[in-house]
């Protein structure tokens, strides 16, 4: 059987060659990592809701003009994407606080935030992701100023949008991670949303019970992790048909 040529392998995703120049098939994997892969387990249908919610967040941010790597789905594990030039950092954005902004600076969980607080990461997993300031930035040739303000902008622009979605499911965005590539179209870069949006990547509470619908179930030993990205699914209306959908196969237009 002939073979796909693998780009990249990281913890819960694969990359492999496009069909066509300048795109990538890109798998979500059952496979749950926390701690920079300290902690590991394989979760029946994470990578199949995670695929689903990606395009469901990554369809509706083009709509609103925000750009994406997100071409199309293929099947229930895979999306079609653009290639695109990764830059090497994690942009987070916090509207309450919880996980490492709560161990930094003392911070009591669940305290809301002044404004939406936009911070960077170091993707570096030797040196477990650190928090870089724009001075590192862009003294070390990370990414430009311009690119700065347009991630920040960008970013911004995915938190006013994920936050609206979710308050109509009665769901709190906590907080989220993104990456952000460049793309050339002729001789002009632009930056793009890329890798993915889902609960591995978002912190989501319920707004009456403050339920975590999110990761930190896994990473905190919480429950059921499928049971809970469902529940973010099934409220989104995102798998109409319910769980026994995950392992289901469907037909994609
Ligand atoms: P943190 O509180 O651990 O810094 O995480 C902030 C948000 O970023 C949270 O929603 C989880 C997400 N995140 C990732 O998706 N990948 C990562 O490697 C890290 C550190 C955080």
């Amino acid at each position: 059987m002939a073979r796909r040529k693998l780009v990249y392998e990281g913890k819960a995703k694969i990359l492999y060659e496009g069909p066509e120049p300048g795109t990538l098939v890109q798998y979500f994997k059952d496979d749950a990592t926390a701690g920079n892969g300290e902690k590991r387990d394989t979760i029946d249908g994470k990578g199949a809701l995670n695929n689903r919610l990606s395009e469901y967040f990554m369809t509706g941010l083009g709509t609103i003009g925000v750009p994406t790597h997100f071409i199309k789905r293929l099947n229930m594990r895979e999306q079609l994407i653009r290639a695109v030039e990764i830059i090497p950092l994690e942009v987070v954005v916090r509207n309450v606080a919880a996980g490492s902004i709560c161990e930094r600076l003392g911070i009591e969980e669940g305290t809301p935030m002044p404004r939406p607080i936009v911070e960077f990461y170091l993707k570096n997993d030797d040196l477990n992701d650190p928090i870089v300031s724009e001075e590192h930035i862009i003294a070390f040739g990370w990414a430009a100023q311009q690119d700065l303000d347009d991630m920040v902008s960008l970013a911004l622009r995915v938190n006013d949008f994920l936050s609206g979605l979710m308050l109509g499911v009665g769901i709190k965005l906590v907080d989220f991670k993104i990456e952000i590539g460049r793309v050339w179209d002729n001789e002009f870069m632009r930056l793009i949303v890329a890798d993915e949006i889902s609960p591995d990547s978002c912190r989501l509470w319920d707004i009456e019970t403050n339920r975590k619908l999110d990761k930190d179930v896994f990473r905190r030993d919480l429950g059921d992790l499928a049971d809970a990205y469902t529940e973010v699914a099934r409220r989104l209306g995102v798998m109409p048909q319910g769980p026994s959908g995950v392992s289901r196969p469907t037909l994609i237009n």
